[in-house]
């Protein structure tokens, strides 16, 4: 089957920035303390709740997937990007990456107790975006959760560079949080918490937690 642009846009746009990204952005999540009580607030869900495997979806250089298994979780990091993917091995050795995609996840059904999509979904066209929360909802075990992260607004940016003014060529968008709460709920999902910052900070912010009933 021929790859959508989106994915290959992605793709060729974070192996581009995959370096300086490493550089510049983990150090935002460490200072960002509404962040981590999310992603806290996550962790005891997903212990809570039996344990399972947690798949940081979009991962990255890795450093969220390293903050929750900080936080006591088995998590391992899936991202479109090879260069992306590569630089999370080498960053965090003892935990586990792999390249692929959320809009076909290389998981079995009921696999996960945990998704985190960190800034992820923010790159998924609105006409993929049903056929990520179907996944997202077939990898998960009942009870199993959902952490989004992602900017507010209702439009699309075309993004050409960024992470020290290098190239890139690929779209952003940012979402209003009740369409992204009705997309989680249609694919069966039950929405637990939205937390947003307020909308005069420079980039509005959600964080959308769901679970698997
Ligand atoms: C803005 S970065 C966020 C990275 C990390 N989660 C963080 O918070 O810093 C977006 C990441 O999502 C990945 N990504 C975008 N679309 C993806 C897809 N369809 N499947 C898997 N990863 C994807 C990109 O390669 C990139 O590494």
């Amino acid at each position: 089957m021929t790859e959508p642009t989106y994915l290959r846009e992605t793709r060729v746009s974070y192996d581009t920035v995959a370096d300086n990204y490493a550089e510049l952005v983990p150090p935002l999540l460490v200072g960002d303390p509404l962040m981590r009580s999310m992603l806290g607030a996550f962790a005891e869900l997903v212990r809570a709740a039996g344990d399972g495997p947690v798949a940081d979806v979009g991962c990255g250089p890795g450093h969220v997937t390293a903050h929750l298994d900080s936080l006591g979780l088995t998590a391992f990091g899936i991202d479109l990007s090879p260069a992306m993917v590569d630089i999370a091995q080498r960053t965090h050795p003892g935990l586990r990456f792999a390249t692929g995609t959320m809009t076909a996840l290389e998981l079995a059904d009921g696999e996960l107790g945990g998704i985190v999509a960190w800034y992820s979904i923010i790159h998924i066209p609105p006409e993929a975006l049903p056929t990520v929360f179907s996944e997202f909802h077939r990898v998960l075990a009942p009870g199993g959760h959902l952490l989004l992260g992602f900017h507010v607004g209702d439009e699309k940016r075309r993004k050409t560079k960024g992470y020290g003014d290098l190239d890139m060529a690929l779209d952003v968008y940012w979402r209003p949080p009740a369409r992204v709460a009705e997309l989680a709920t249609r694919a069966g999902l039950s929405v637990q918490a939205t937390m947003l910052t307020e909308p005069d900070a420079r980039v509005p912010q959600a964080f959308l937690l769901a679970r698997k009933p």
